[in-house]
């Protein structure tokens, strides 16, 4: 099974984890990325299961648009029932990086806003300690070389993500060789970084449930 093929098959497997958790009242939290893509059409052929859609970046709320389904203001929704979404990394404790697509924030928004947040990826995301990939990092424009310091003195390697805005206007800065042992502290202490907005570590609220699609079938943990 290729890749793309079982990104398609965790997807299809969170619409079935989902979709006895819906009511017609309900607000389904939709992610960003290729895998959340395939959940998006997936989730139009069950849209009359539920009432709308908050979205964490603009193209997923266009593609929800374009099946039909309702996005709402996150403002307006007075609470979402699922959030799903895809990963970069995902570890044994459900902690995640995020943000290679460069919605981070309005993901871990999203996430936060969410009673439960499914998780759904491919087994190459899967990884015993987070950091194999460049952990993104949402930045003011003005604090870009401040924060990029403040980011090597924790032991990484940030580079610009160049011609690259985020939804809120800001910059990307990927930081690499980054062994995330202690995700929680790693994601206080970027946090902590004046002029950043935030970082793509899951770990202070991670995924309720992670699906996982591989060569030898789903399994969830
Ligand atoms: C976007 C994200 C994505 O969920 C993450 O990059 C995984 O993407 P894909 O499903 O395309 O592999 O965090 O900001």
């Amino acid at each position: 099974m290729t890749q793309e093929q079982q990104k398609r098959s965790a997807a299809q497997a969170a619409l079935a984890y989902i979709e006895p958790r819906l009511s017609r009242k309900s607000i389904v939290g939709v992610g960003t990325g290729s895998t959340t893509n395939h959940f998006i059409d997936a989730l139009a052929t069950i849209r009359h299961k539920f009432d709308a859609t908050v979205a964490s970046s603009q193209a997923s709320a266009a593609r929800l648009q374009e099946h039909g389904i309702a996005v709402l203001d996150l403002n307006a929704a007075a609470e979402i029932t699922v959030y799903v979404d895809g990963a970069d990394e995902v570890n044994a404790a459900r902690e995640l990086i995020k943000g290679g697509g460069g919605a981070l924030t309005r993901e871990k928004i999203v996430a936060a806003s969410a009673a439960e947040f499914v998780c759904v990826v491919d087994e190459s995301k899967v990884v015993d300690v987070l950091g194999k990939c460049p952990l993104p990092v949402e930045v003011i424009p003005m604090a870009r070389g401040l924060a990029a310091r403040a980011l090597r003195s924790l032991g990484g390697h940030p580079a610009w993500r160049e011609n690259f805005l985020t939804d809120n206007g800001n910059i990307i800065l990927d930081v690499h060789e980054l062994m995330i042992e202690e995700p929680q502290a790693m994601e206080e202490a970027i946090n902590n970084i004046v002029g950043v907005v935030c970082n793509g570590v899951f770990a202070a609220q991670a995924a309720s449930v992670v699906i996982v699609a591989g060569a030898s079938g789903i399994r969830q943990f």
